[in-house]
Order: structure tokens, then sequence, then C-alpha cells
């Protein structure tokens, strides 16, 4: 008897879902789930009662045919622990495809042309599944390392038992997840230089030993309910910044994109996405220059403050802007919009010079160029020793063009309807009427 469910060209959802079922019946034996799919048709099984645990004569039982008869190329994917629970808990059951950490797998199975999963093979040793495979196939297993397994000459007129060992250390249901997508991209990478070598193959992921039931804790601390299933956003890089002699930082930028326009180009290029060298860049208590070299253009920032009696406080300005790029020279004076208290950073979204415009071209030459910095903030004054930004003055003022649009299309008509109303109000009813029955009103005419 068989005991294992043939999927045929199942996904692996039906799996998932088929191990969900199990969770319940958590048998006293332990037990590892056992994948295989091949680029040849495997024998198909009957449906195994729900629950029953396979045990190690009826995998070889069910083996004897698969690989009796012409050579094999056997992958053996041996993770250090794999039970069901990870399947359930990482594999993005009810449909959410993108919080799978399965996808290389899923893939790999879809598109062999036939697959087979044990959901709770009997567990005797570790060494039991890799010995079963050797014998069956008469060959030494070949340790192999995904990353050289390019370079590998196979004979695949003989049988190859190849093994692809997998990590499987976490502690925390986030690093098992990072851990189980990592073994994926390895397994995806394995299968693909396969695919370019055109060997035909059977695979076969399963685990060592039972992974330790992962505790349902972890799960419980996280947020219950609803979420988003938004992509976690990508990490934020670091801001540059530039230290003084005595290794005080005492300027810093961050951009989320650099964009640059030379005369004659078309397209923008984004320098926030290269690596820039400082060195030219200089800072004192009044004056901050910040020179960032790239490979073909070189940015320089250069800010000053100084005490304004009006406001009795030193604000700093951004005076000027300057690209060069071999030969060619542009400066842009920022003075006029890009301004902030000397201790406050300054942050914009939109620095322009052809938007809303705050970089304004310095001379004839400039209007050549086009610049964008996309959520630019800058400081270059009173860092005191710190590598955070400190509050952020906002070039965006509370009163938007939009905000006045409509405060002054409201103002207008609430003084139409202010006047229509007094209009109204202004309407009195004749206090006398002419009665047709009674005298007409007569009008004494005199002269
Ligand atoms: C592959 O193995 C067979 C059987 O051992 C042998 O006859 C053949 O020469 C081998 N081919 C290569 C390319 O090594
Ligand atoms: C570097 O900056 C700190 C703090 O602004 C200042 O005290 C120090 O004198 C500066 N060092 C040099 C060499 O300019
Ligand atoms: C700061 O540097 C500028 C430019 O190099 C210079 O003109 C100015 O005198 C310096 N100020 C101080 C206080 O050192
Ligand atoms: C720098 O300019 C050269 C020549 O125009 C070009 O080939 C190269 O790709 C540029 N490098 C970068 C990083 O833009
Ligand atoms: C400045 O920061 C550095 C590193 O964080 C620290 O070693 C140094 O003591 C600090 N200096 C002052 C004056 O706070
Ligand atoms: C900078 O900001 C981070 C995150 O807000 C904070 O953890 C850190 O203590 C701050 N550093 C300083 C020197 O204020």
């Amino acid at each position: 008897m068989a005991e294992s469910r043939n999927f045929g060209k199942g996904s692996i959802m039906s799996f998932i879902l088929f191990f969900a079922a199990f969770l319940a019946s958590g048998g006293s034996t332990a037990q590892v789930p056992l994948l295989m799919w091949s680029t040849k048709s495997l024998p198909s099984l009957t449906s195994p009662p729900a629950g029953h645990i396979t045990s190690m004569e009826e995998l070889a039982a069910y083996l004897t045919p698969v690989f009796g008869s012409g050579s094999n190329t056997v992958l053996l994917f041996l993770q250090d622990k794999l039970s069901k629970d990870d399947f359930t808990l990482f594999g993005g059951v009810f449909g959410n495809k993108q919080e799978s950490v399965f996808r290389n797998l899923e893939a790999a199975l879809q598109s062999s042309s036939s697959s087979v999963s044990f959901p709770a093979l009997e567990w005797t040793g570790e060494s039991s599944i890799p010995t079963l495979l050797q014998q069956k196939l008469g060959a030494a297993p070949l340790l192999v390392d995904p990353d050289t397994l390019s370079h590998l000459s196979l004979n695949t007129s003989i049988n190859n038992l190849l093994i692809i060992n997998l990590p499987y250390s976490c502690n925390s249901l986030k690093s098992c997840k990072e851990v189980l997508s990592n073994n994926d991209e390895i397994i995806g990478k394995v299968l693909s230089s396969l695919k370019a070598k055109d060997v035909s193959y059977t695979a076969v992921y399963t685990g060592l030993q039972p992974s330790q039931a992962i505790s349902m804790s972890p799960l419980l601390n996280k947020q219950v309910g609803r979420t988003l299933l938004q992509a976690p956003t990508a990490d934020v890089k670091a801001p540059i910044i530039f230290t003084n002699a005595s290794r005080f930082p005492c300027i810093m930028l961050w951009a989320q994109n650099l964009f640059i326009s030379p005369p004659g180009s078309s397209g923008f290029i984004d320098l926030a996405k290269e690596n820039a060298s400082l060195s030219g860049s200089m800072c004192n208590s009044t004056n901050s220059e910040l020179v960032l070299t790239y490979v073909n253009y070189t940015l320089s920032f250069t800010m000053s403050q100084r005490f304004y009696p009006v406001s009795a406080r030193n604000w700093f300005t951004l005076d000027s802007v300057q690209v060069r790029s071999s030969g060619q020279n542009a400066s842009f004076v920022g003075s006029h919009g890009i301004y902030a208290p000397a201790e406050y950073s300054f942050h914009c979204q939109s620095v322009s010079s052809f938007r809303d415009t705050l970089l304004v071209p310095a001379n004839q030459d400039s209007t050549q160029w086009k610049l964008n910095f996309v959520e630019f903030q800058i400081q270059g004054f009173g860092l005191s020793n710190g590598t955070n930004f400190s509050y952020a003055s906002d070039c965006a003022g509370f009163f938007t063009a939009g905000i006045w649009m409509g405060l002054i299309s409201s103002l207008l008509m609430l003084l139409i309807f202010v006047y229509g109303l007094h209009m109204i109000m202004q309407l009195n009813t004749m206090d006398r009427f002419d009665d047709p029955k009674g005298p007409s009103i007569s009008v004494p005419q005199s002269d």
C-alpha cells in the first residue's frame, strides 16, 4: 500500500493544505517530509489515508521502479532540519504567493513533468535517506557546492547522486524565513545550472532530521489580524557625512536621487547611485563646502551662515551648487529659496533648476544644464558631533499654491452668497394693496 499522494502536475499549494490537515494529527514518532520531482515521469501513488506515516520500507519499495532502469542523476537537497510546519508557516498559504519563501521550489514542482510528496516520512536516523538513495543508485554520493556546480562535468551515462547541504539554523520566525528563503535561492540556482547543462534529473528535498516544532509563541507576539500586504521598504541608505580634520561631522547630505542632465543629453543621470569621494570639502564656523567627486562629474554645494539682526538668529543659505564635467561647468544660485536657521537642516521634496525653481542658473551657459534633487536634505552647520540631521526646515510652506487657490475661490463664493443674502433681505412687501371692491385709491390732486 502506498501512503503518499501523487499530485501529478500538482502544485505545492495543495501539498501545503494537505500538510495543514496533518497539523492536528501530529503523530507520536518523528517524521520528516519528502518532496520529489523529476524531468522524467514518476510512478503514481494511490491516495494515502489522511494522517498516515510512510515507513522507510514503503519509500524503498516506491523508489525501486523509479531508479530501476537507465542512468539517473539524483539531486538530494538535504536541509539540516525540516518539518511540515515549515511549509505551513512559511509557504504562503491561502494564496499569499508573495509571502512564500519556497518560490523556486514551487516553480520547479510546477514545471517538472511529475512530482510526488510524502508529507510524513518516518524518521529513523540522520543517514537513512542518503543511504537508501545510495543503495538504490549504486553510486557514491558526491557533495557539491552550488557555486561550483557549473564547473562540474557529469557523466550522464552512469548513475550520479549529488548532495547539496542546506543550512537550517534559526531561532526566530524572521531568521527562519531568511534561512529558508536563502535555501530556496540555492535550489533555484542548482536547478537552473542543471537546466543549462541540459541534464535530466530527479530531485529530492528533505530534512536530515525533523526541525524542532517551531513554537507558536512568535506568532502570538506578532501583530495578529489584518496587515497590509505591502512590500517591505528597502533599506534606507546612509547619508553622506563630511568630517573635519579633528573627526567632527560637519556636513551632512542625503538625497534619494541626484539627477543631472548635461547640455545636449536627453536623459538624466542619477549620481546618488554612485559613490563619491569627498576630497576638497571644507568647513569652518561660517562657511561649508561639500565637494562630491564622481567618476565623470563633480558636484559641489557651498553654504554659508551669518547673523540676521531682524530675526536675531543665524541663518544658513545654500549659496551655490556647481556641476563640473570634462570642460563644462555650470553654476546655480540657491540662496533665494534654500535657507534655514543655522542649527536646523533644510529639506525639500524636489530641488530643481527647471520646475518650481529653487536653483537659479548663475550664467547663460548654466541654463543648458538641468538639475533635480529628489528628497533632498542638507545641513552644513550645527551638527554638534552627531550623525543625525537636526530638525528639518521644509521648503514647502504651509500655504501651497493649491491651498491658496482653494481658499480664494471659497472666499469669493462666500462673498457672492453674502451679497445675495443681503439683497434678499432688502426686499420689503408693500404695505398697501389695491382693493377692487372698495373705493379706488384716490390720489388727491390739488393744483
Ligand atoms: C562515462 O561512464 C562510462 C561507464 O563507466 C564510461 O564508459 C565512459 O567512458 C564515461 N564517459 C566519460 C565522458 O567519462
Ligand atoms: C572640527 O569641528 C569641531 C566642532 O565644530 C571644532 O571644535 C574643531 O575645532 C574643528 N576642527 C578643525 C581642525 O577644524
Ligand atoms: C572659513 O572659510 C572661508 C573660505 O575658505 C574663509 O573665507 C573664512 O575666512 C573662514 N572663516 C573662518 C572663521 O575661519
Ligand atoms: C563616464 O564617461 C565615459 C565616457 O563618456 C562612459 O563610458 C562611462 O560609462 C561614464 N561612467 C559613468 C559611471 O557614468
Ligand atoms: C564625538 O563623537 C565621537 C564618536 O562618536 C566621540 O568619540 C567623541 O568623544 C565625541 N566628542 C564630543 C566632544 O562629544
Ligand atoms: C540618531 O537617531 C537614531 C534614530 O533615531 C537614534 O537611535 C540615535 O541615538 C541618534 N543619535 C544621536 C547622536 O542623537
